[in-house]
């Protein structure tokens, strides 16, 4: 179990971002319990917008259809004892997000202008308050360039590959090579993008976590806002 931590009386918010299957999802969870924070995955923002659109048949070519569908949408992420759920207009769609089908089309949308300036508009709304730890491609650069602590978290591909094989093997039949397949095709269309590609805010902590234990990975940052804590508190 990752420690509780002191030396932070006032609310700060983490941004962590990093390539697809670096385990920011599970770390970012831990850490936020760790400070009794709020995890928000907006990686599963976007899968749910993914979600709708492969569902009602609209393609990411059509721009103007999206973004006028995902305007409408309400996008609900619920902690709870099992891992976060996700809700889209009150429907459950925790699973059905985490399919092959959308994991491989969700880059083609999430490379839409307008529906990220809507995913940033509420993302930056959840964080707010302060308390928060999220997790993305362009957390640290552009959602919340403030955040307080920054990580750039990866892993090789072939490491990720298999931590994400782990993470579905009992639940889909996928193959571990189609996933390394498949995470480096959506490495390469988040940090060939336009607007928002997946990189390093300048001010990022990198942690290469290939030869880290999850703990690690997750003791680290909360070291990282522990520390924080403390510069602050002496002024
Ligand atoms: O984090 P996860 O792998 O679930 O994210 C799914 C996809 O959503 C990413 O591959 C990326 O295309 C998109 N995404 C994004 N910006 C974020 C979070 C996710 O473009 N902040």
């Amino acid at each position: 179990m990752v420690s509780q931590s002191r030396h932070l009386n006032e609310k700060i918010n983490i941004a962590i971002d990093g390539p697809a299957g670096a385990g920011k999802s599970t770390v970012a969870r831990m850490v936020a319990k760790a400070l009794s924070y709020v995890y928000v995955d907006t990686g599963a923002m976007y899968r749910a917008v993914t979600w709708v659109m492969l569902k009602s048949g609209i393609s990411p070519e059509d721009e103007q259809q999206v973004l006028q569908t995902a305007q409408n949408l309400v996008i609900d992420l619920i902690p709870s004892e099992e891992g976060q759920k996700v809700l889209v207009d009150g429907k459950e769609v925790t699973r059905e997000i985490r399919s092959l089908e959308v994991s491989s089309q969700v880059s083609r949308y999430a490379q839409i202008e307008g529906l990220r300036s809507l995913m940033v508009t509420l993302q930056r709304q959840m964080a707010l308050r302060k308390g928060v730890v999220m997790d993305g491609r362009d957390i640290g650069t552009t959602v919340l360039p403030d955040a307080e602590v920054k990580v750039f978290m990866t892993a090789d591909a072939a490491e990720r590959a298999r931590r994400r094989y782990l993470e579905l093997k009992d639940t889909t039949n996928v193959s571990l090579e189609q996933l390394e397949r498949d995470i480096t095709e959506r490495d390469r269309l988040d940090a060939g993008r336009e607007i928002s590609p997946l990189r390093q805010a300048d001010d990022a902590t990198l942690l290469d976590t290939t030869q880290m234990s999850i703990e690690e990975v997750a003791e680290a940052i909360v070291s990282m806002c522990r520390l924080y804590g403390m510069e602050r508190s002496k002024g």
